[in-house]
């Protein structure tokens, strides 16, 4: 099958060799020139790997998007609407759109199938999968064992991105019709790595972050289920299995970030000096007026924010936190 690949970064890039690896062709599209000519020099724009020598990277999306029917999307979720906006200009037949990019968006709290859906016109979206899960690139780039969810509201378009992403040798897909779980998931783990990250910048050790995936989850649970999704997805891979992979990875960016926000490194200058997409930070924001908007309990995404805000210092955060009432942990 044929494969457009809407960024060429560090995610992107990596599931167009899974493609290639699968036996797909492969077009990538990327705003960023030099992405776009070491890709096609068969380098990774961000490891220090050698690509597979059929994989093709293009700076023009009009090419890009008659190359196929599949369109995956990897580029940060601030930027999906107007992308989707150019696409819906050029596109002109039905075609299944995949989405890699975990956040949502900050203004309205949609999730990026609900973008997709607002930006593509219908007679050409006749699909839409997540394809989300536990995954650093780092790892997957090296060929390294990782299990994915392609989650759709149609199943027979979740077992078609299984079928082409699923290999015998790395890669497994589990298929999902829970959409919202898995959206919901993907994006608030993001924001719960910073946060742990944070803790690490702080000196806190192992117990701290055991109880912060914990109680990260039970964030992740409430807002799963005020969206509309299933709760129990919270416990599947693209929910705590991914949030295991962000919150205790030295890889994960948003941990990195969280890592400097604790060692009180100023939010502008973590942005400065980090050349990738954070989404978690984007996340929190997103979260806070989700929270605030509708009375959810979310108390790790509030001190984040208070943080990121320049309302708290960073070390009165575990103050704030433990001083809230003594209650029962019942489920
Ligand atoms: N890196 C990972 O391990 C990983 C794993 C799973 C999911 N994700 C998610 O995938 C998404 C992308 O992450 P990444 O790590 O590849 O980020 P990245 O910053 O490495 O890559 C993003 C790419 O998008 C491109 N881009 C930016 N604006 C664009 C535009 N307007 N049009 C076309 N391309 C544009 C950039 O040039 C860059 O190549 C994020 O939402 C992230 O949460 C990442």
């Amino acid at each position: 099958m044929k494969i457009t690949i809407i960024g060429g970064g560090a995610w992107g890039t990596t599931l167009g060799q899974v493609c290639i690896d699968n036996g797909h062709e492969v077009l990538i599209y990327d705003v960023n020139m030099e992405h776009v000519s070491k890709i096609n020099m068969h380098m990774h724009p961000f490891f220090e790997t050698q690509l597979p020598s059929s994989i093709k990277a293009t700076h023009d999306l009009n090419h890009a998007i008659a190359f196929s029917n599949i369109i995956l999307l990897s580029i940060p979720t601030k930027v999906m609407r107007p992308v989707l906006h150019e696409i819906n200009l050029l596109i002109n037949s039905p075609t299944i759109f995949i989405n890699v990019s975990k956040g949502l968006e900050v203004e309205t709290f949609k999730r990026m199938s609900e973008i997709v859906s607002d930006e593509i016109d219908a007679q050409f979206l006749e699909g839409f999968v997540a394809l989300t899960g536990p995954s650093h690139a780092e790892e997957v780039i090296l060929r390294k064992l990782t299990l994915l969810v392609a989650a759709s509201t149609h199943i027979k378009h979740a077992k078609l991105i299984q079928t082409i992403f699923s290999n015998e040798s790395y890669l497994r897909v589990y298929t999902s019709t829970d959409l919202i779980g898995a959206e919901v998931g993907g994006a608030v783990k993001n924001a719960i790595a910073v946060v742990s990250g944070a803790c690490t910048g702080l000196g806190l050790g192992e117990n701290a972050r055991a109880a912060l995936i914990s109680r990260g989850i039970l964030e992740i649970m409430r807002v799963v289920e005020f969206m509309g999704g299933k709760k129990e997805t919270a416990f599947g891979l693209t929910g705590i299995g991914d949030l295991i992979v962000t919150a205790s990875s030295e890889n994960s960016r948003n941990f990195q970030a969280g890592k400097k926000i604790g060692l009180g490194i100023p939010i502008d200058q973590i942005y400065q000096e980090q050349k990738q997409t954070i989404e978690g930070i984007r996340t929190i924001e997103a979260l806070e007026s989700l929270s605030i908007k509708n009375n959810l309990e979310l108390p790790l995404i509030h001190v984040a924010y208070e943080i990121i805000k320049g309302h708290l210092l960073v070390t009165e955060a575990v103050p704030k936190l433990l001083s809230r009432d003594l209650k029962s942990e019942d489920f």
